[in-house]
């Protein structure tokens, strides 16, 4: 069914959605504050140039589709949803100026006051994780005297559009997610995008705020990570291109889903030797990444988050589940579980360990050189006695994902005891102690 809609502010963002919306054959209230910029768009013109959206506008505002004004309260009055894509530019400490999107909160807000029908507030505008319910919801309540979910809906629905393609990246959006205050408020926003060639995915208004920073500052990743190893392929005349072609094709560990879980830091015989490797020979090459040289600051800092959770639990008594670096394997060297179990020592914790992958008589080579090196009396600190293990434990940590393990877990774990999970596999429902996940 054909909308009326509003569109607060009409930079790239807003003219985009403007232009695709009217051309869809909604009927489209475009507002600015910028008085030059509804006179170009009056005038049939463009207000950011990208390509195609001349031919756009002039086409939609060459129709009744479209009207544009500088007046919010009609804006609001005769639309169902408005659509707030106002920028949101950095402050000099990297803060975002929200300004203009309090400003607007303020408007829409007195708005409101005036209408009796059900309205979507849904913001397009990037914007940190809160900023709608803590910033945006109180200023509209406070100044419509009404209430969110009864008498209007607050949605976030993040824009992917890239400048230079927005109009093909608006009509094949790599997903359109929908975080909203209630199904209602969701489903109205759902309708005019249900025709887009992608899945609609809902979710809460934070976690949607919050994928598209993710989104944005995993792409400002990547392409860091493809810049650094370039140059390091390029000191080496290695083909940089080549490498990552190759490397983007495994599909499986490399572009996928593999790696991308919340969870504990890595560890292993391979990715800390391997990454220092890389390390050494670009310092050797005068090739400075500072991306790649800080990944395992980044993991170590990790750990020590992990550490100092238990600590501030102020328990004495804690059992490890797990003490190599991955279920299945007994290999120990560069665990993270290993450098845990060393500082729980160093600080005079009593702890116990349960992995029975580690059989320590059966352990050889550099593998048991390891682990006596890092825990010289570790025989007397493992049991298989699971059972009893929990039981004397006041924190228990699960750093494997192993089912029976937290199978048995649920059965035995008490009130009394906390359990951190590092694996992000446990069901807290279950779990009769109290539960804290390492970053979730
Ligand atoms: N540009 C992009 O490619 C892109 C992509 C995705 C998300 N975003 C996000 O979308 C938002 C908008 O980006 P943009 O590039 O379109 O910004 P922009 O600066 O081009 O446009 C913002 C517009 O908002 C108007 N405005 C300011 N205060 C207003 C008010 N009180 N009422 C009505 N209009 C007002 C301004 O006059 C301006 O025309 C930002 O949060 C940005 O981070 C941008």
């Amino acid at each position: 069914m054909k909308k009326t809609i509003s569109v607060f502010g009409l930079g790239y963002v807003g003219t985009v959605l403007l232009g695709c919306m009217a051309r869809d054959g909604h009927n489209v209230i475009g507002v600015d504050i910028d008085a030059y910029k509804l006179k170009l768009l009056r005038d049939k013109k463009s207000p950011v140039l990208e390509e195609g959206m001349q031919d756009l506008i002039e086409s939609v505002m060459n129709t009744d589709l479209v009207k544009v004004v500088d007046d919010t309260e009609y804006a609001i009055l005769n639309s169902d949803i408005s659509f707030i894509c106002v920028g949101t530019p950095s402050l000099p400490n990297g803060s975002q100026d929200l300004t203009a999107i309090k400003r607007v909160a303020e408007k829409i807000g007195s708005a409101l006051k005036n209408k009796s029908e059900f309205h979507v507030i849904t913001v397009r505008s990037t914007v940190t994780p809160g900023t709608v319910e803590e910033v945006m919801k109180p200023i509209i309540e406070e100044k419509s005297f009404k209430k969110t979910g009864e008498n209007f809906g607050l949605c976030f629905q993040p824009e992917f559009l890239r400048e230079g393609t927005s109009i093909k990246d608006y009509d094949n959006p790599p997903f359109t997610i929908i975080g909203g205050d209630s199904k209602k408020s969701i489903s109205i926003v759902c309708d005019l995008f249900k025709k887009l060639p992608c899945d609609i995915i809902e979710t809460s208004i934070r976690n949607a705020e919050m994928v598209k920073y993710c989104c944005n500052v995993f792409h400002a990743l990547k392409i860091t990570f493809a810049n650094e190893i370039g140059r390091i392929c390029q000191s080496l005349s290695v083909n940089s291109h080549e490498v990552m072609d190759i490397v983007c094709q495994d599909t499986q560990l490399n572009i996928s889903p593999a790696y991308m879980k919340p969870g504990f830091a890595f560890g292993g015989s391979c990715l800390p030797k391997d990454l220092k490797g890389l390390l050494y020979l670009s310092k050797t090459h005068d090739i400075q990444v500072p991306v790649i040289s800080h990944i395992i600051n980044s993991n170590i800092v990790h750990i020590e988050h992990a550490i100092n959770t238990v600590l501030l639990m102020g328990k004495k008594s804690v059992l490890l589940v797990g003490l190599s670096f991955k279920s299945g394997t007994d290999d120990l060297r560069e665990s993270p579980l290993v450098a845990i179990a060393e500082r729980f020592i160093g600080k005079g914790l009593k702890l116990k360990i349960f992995d029975p992958h580690v059989n320590l008589s059966r352990l050889i080579g550099a593998n048991r050189r390891y682990i006596e090196t890092a825990i010289p009396h570790i025989a007397s600190l493992m049991s298989d006695d699971y059972e009893k293990l929990i039981d004397e434990a006041e924190v228990i940590i699960v750093g494997q994902s192993h089912d029976l393990f937290i199978e048995r877990l649920y059965l035995l774990c008490r009130k009394d005891q906390f359990v951190l999970d590092l694996v992000g596999k446990i069901n807290k429902e279950k779990i009769a102690g109290e539960y804290q996940g390492v970053c979730w």
